[in-house]
Formats: C-alpha cells, sequence, structure tokens
C-alpha cells in the first residue's frame, strides 16, 4: 500500500495504474462502517483509493473541527489489511486556495434536516469530493446509507454537473446492539450509548409499523417521538429519494430518518424502506 500525502505525488502514481479505481472519502477514525466500503470498493475495482482527510469547510463555527477523532495510525493498519492500494492523506494547505470558486448544494435539498440545523455544511462536502473527484478520477465512489442525505447531494452534483463517475450507497454498518456505528460515538459513555440505542428502536419500530400496513408518515413519526422520549430531538422525517417530504409512505422509495442530542452528542440514523 502506498501512503500518499500530496497531489502531485498521487497523480504520478495514479498515471501507473491500469484499470478501474475505486474512491473511498472519508475523514479517518476509520471503523466496521467505513471498512464495509472499503471492502466493496476492493471487490469491485481493481484499486481502492481511500482518502482520509478531516475537511475543514464542512464544519461550521461552532462544531467540533478541532476535537473530531483522529487516528492515522490506526487508519493505516486498517487500509492495510482491507488490501487498499492507496491512502492519500492530504494537507489542508494543498487542498484549498485563496478566493476560490465555490459550488453551492441545491437550495432545497441542502436547506432541509441535516442542512437546516447546519448551514453551509452541503456546501463544503460537495467542495472536497469535486476536488477529491477531480485529482483521483475515480470509476466509483463509495458512500454510505448513513449519511442519507449525503448520498442524495453528490448523486444530484454528479449528475448535474456530468461527473464521468458511479455513485454507489452502501448499507449501514450497526453494532449488535442496533447502534449505527459513527465515528461520533466515542464521544458518549456507557450511560449514553444506551440513550442512543433509542435512535435505532424507534426506526425499528417505523420498520415493523410499516410491515404491519401503516403507511402513514404523521402516525409513524408520532409513534417514533415517543420511543425517542426523552432526548433533545432534532427532527424526525419522512421524505422520498430525492428527500421530499411525504404524507405517505412508499416501498421501495421512503427514507426515515431521525437526529436527536445523546449529552451535547448530535447522532442520525435512517432506514431505507
Ligand atoms: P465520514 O463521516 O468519515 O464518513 C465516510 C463515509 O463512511 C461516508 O460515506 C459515510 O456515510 C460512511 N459511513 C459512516 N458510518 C457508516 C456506517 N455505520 N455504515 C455505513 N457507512 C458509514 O462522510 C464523510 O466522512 C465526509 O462528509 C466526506 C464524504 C468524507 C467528505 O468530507
Amino acid at each position: 500500500m502506498q501512503v500518499i500525502t500530496t497531489i502531485c505525488e498521487l497523480k504520478e502514481h495514479l498515471k501507473t495504474l491500469q484499470g478501474s479505481i475505486g474512491l473511498v472519502p472519508t475523514m479517518g477514525a476509520l471503523h466496521k462502517g467505513h471498512i464495509s466500503l472499503i471492502e466493496k470498493s476492493v471487490k469491485e475495482n481493481d484499486f481502492t483509493v481511500v482518502s482520509v482527510f478531516v475537511n475543514p469547510t464542512q464544519f461550521l463555527p461552532n462544531e467540533d473541527l478541532d476535537k473530531y477523532p483522529r487516528n492515522e495510525e490506526g487508519d493505516k493498519k486498517v487500509c492495510e489489511l482491507c488490501k487498499v492500494d492507496v491512502l492519500f492523506m492530504p494537507l489542508a494547505k494543498e487542498m484549498y486556495f485563496e478566493d476560490e470558486p465555490l459550488i453551492k448544494a441545491p437550495a432545497k435539498i441542502a436547506s432541509i434536516l441535516e442542512g437546516a440545523t447546519r448551514p453551509g455544511h452541503f456546501d463544503g462536502v460537495l467542495r472536497v469530493l469535486n476536488k477529491f473527484f477531480n485529482i483521483v478520477r475515480p470509476t466509483r465512489a463509495y458512500f454510505g446509507k448513513k449519511d442519507a442525505q449525503q448520498v442524495a447531494i453528490v448523486k444530484n452534483i454528479v449528475k448535474t454537473f456530468f461527473m464521468p463517475l458511479e455513485i454507489v450507497p452502501c448499507d449501514i454498518i450497526r453494532e449488535a446492539d442496533g447502534l449505527a456505528l459513527s465515528s461520533r460515538n466515542v464521544y458518549l459513555d456507557e450511560e449514553q450509548k444506551l440513550s442512543a440505542l433509542k435512535l435505532s428502536r424507534s426506526l425499528l419500530k417505523a420498520g415493523n409499523l410499516i410491515k404491519s400496513g401503516e403507511m402513514d408518515s404523521n402516525a409513524i413519526k408520532l409513534e417514533m417521538k415517543k420511543i425517542l422520549e426523552p432526548l433533545k430531538v432534532d427532527y424526525v422525517a419522512i421524505v422520498d429519494r430525492e428527500f421530499r417530504e411525504v404524507s405517505k409512505v412508499e416501498l421501495e422509495n421512503t427514507i426515515i430518518l431521525v437526529a436527536a442530542y445523546v449529552g451535547n452528542t448530535r447522532l442520525i440514523d435512517n432506514i431505507w424502506v
């Protein structure tokens, strides 16, 4: 495995590769969720590039950029074990220029849910991904459904800018108890981890209600909120794959999402039905 930190060196190395390239963009502190994306890419492509970059432009001023978990050595080991070809760990000063042309995430989809609480977040995500896509020129890029809105927004930019790559959404990886893996779970103590289970439980309830024939969004959201109590809930939402709110669940085209605080940690989770 090559560990590369400069864009110039990466480009030179990529020139020597012949075949399909899978890109897995991450912010590091790699866990089983990231690993599932990496494994899928390794399986589906001749070469896999994993990027580890805690992207400053997607954090709001009040967010956890400085204390965001970092584990460079652990990340190298994980990538080595997963048979990654290139681990790209760029420096912020190389990635960004003064007075850059900016990408604005589409207003309708980027201003709701995650975008409402984190205005500008998706602009920063698209800004960095556009750079990664241009540097690596991957055949495919892998994203977790855990960040469902991110998947929809990335798919949208790829389509509207006619970018020559395929976006591959990957299933959410959970702990045995249901908690969706997240780099931010390290902020939770044991008691908070138990409270955090309310998110996946509320989604499980939603899934069971739907299986029993309940398709009314309001009725489902009401039951979910009961389970989420007494957490501070940011949103419970039921949307279609383009993130338009729906009043009735339509199978194969609905995502149910929840965002809530456990202590000071904001967690998100969702199910695709
Ligand atoms: P990060 O939070 O590190 O996540 C990297 C990728 O791993 C994302 O596509 C995310 O959805 C996926 N992921 C995280 N937890 C997962 C889980 N439990 N199951 C499946 N996939 C999971 O998302 C970002 O970084 C950044 O916004 C990035 C795309 C790298 C741009 O900076």
